[in-house]
């Protein structure tokens, strides 16, 4: 059996300390054999670095997925797409010619081959994204010939109804779809009729005691007045780690099991 964790929204500074007290352990007690995280708030809030990204690789991320807030250091995740120098992926629903990467094979150990596909919702988004239906379905298509031993989706959406309703389209057809972006974990990871392993947030690992990752007087200002207070990201006390463990049988690509693994760690 194949083991992935899947970590929700890593968010700045305590996120990434987060998953390096929490991770190098679970990844012995759960035999994890292969770790995918999603990184578009990872470097203080918003985007990436290389040195963010090498801070999590180093404790044992080997996949990084994203979202809308993956281009706010623009210059600094282009040159990473440009130099290919980690597995990042964006959505792949953005529109054509836009730099990176939607989806990517990646290869373990044992030369079987896993398909990671990146996806962004439409709803609620100011952004006028390609249909994800239809992509998905693009790129299963451009796939059918490769033999593939798994694929797994990271559909970051807003709305669950779209979560649940292209959780729905893809089933049988993937091995897991696992949902992002809202910062807060559903109680819904479940195996769907035909054994595609799906939740509809994986949630995130940042500061507990926040507003989805910021701190929570900036944004209570914020409601209150209705002008745009800056948001402050805390750096240390309790972080919440939000992440779904799902195995895989390689040998047909359906899921077998999905549960979530939600962990609290202090961080000073
Ligand atoms: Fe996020
Ligand atoms: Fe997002």
């Amino acid at each position: 059996m194949f083991k992935i964790l899947f970590i929700g929204d890593i968010i700045g500074k305590i996120g990434r300390a987060g998953v390096k007290n929490l991770l190098p352990k679970l990844k012995k007690s759960l035999k994890l054999d292969l770790v995918i995280a999603n990184v578009e708030n990872l470097a203080h809030g918003k985007g990436v670095t290389e040195k963010t990204l090498n801070e999590i690789k180093e404790v044992g991320v080997d996949v990084f997925t994203s979202g809308n807030h993956i281009w706010k250091k623009r210059k600094e995740v282009e040159e990473i797409f440009k130099k290919q120098n980690f597995f990042l992926l964006r959505p792949a629903n953005y529109p054509p010619n836009v730099s990176g990467i939607g989806e990517k094979i990646f290869i373990t150990n044992n030369k079987e081959k896993i398909l990671i596909i990146n996806l962004i919702g439409r709803v609620f988004f100011k952004e006028d994204f390609d249909c994800p239906f239809r992509v998905i379905d693009k790129i299963l298509k451009k796939y059918k010939k490769e033999k593939l031993n798994a694929i797994i989706i990271d559909f970051h959406a807003e709305a669950t109804s779209e979560t649940k309703a292209l959780g729905f389209y893809v089933d049988g057809r993937v091995s897991a779809i696992l949902g992002t972006h809202s910062h807060i974990p559903t109680a819904d990871a479940k195996i769907l009729p035909n054994k595609t392993a799906y939740v509809t947030d994986t949630g995130m690992t940042g500061a507990e005691n926040s507003v989805i990752g910021v701190e929570k007087e900036s944004v209570i200002k914020t409601y209150l007045t209705q002008i745009n207070h800056q948001f402050i990201f805390p750096e240390k006390g309790e972080c919440t780690f939000n992440s779904v463990l799902v195995e895989i049988d390689l040998k047909t690509g359906k899921a077998i099991k999905i549960k979530r693994v939600d962990k609290k760690t202090t961080v000073n």
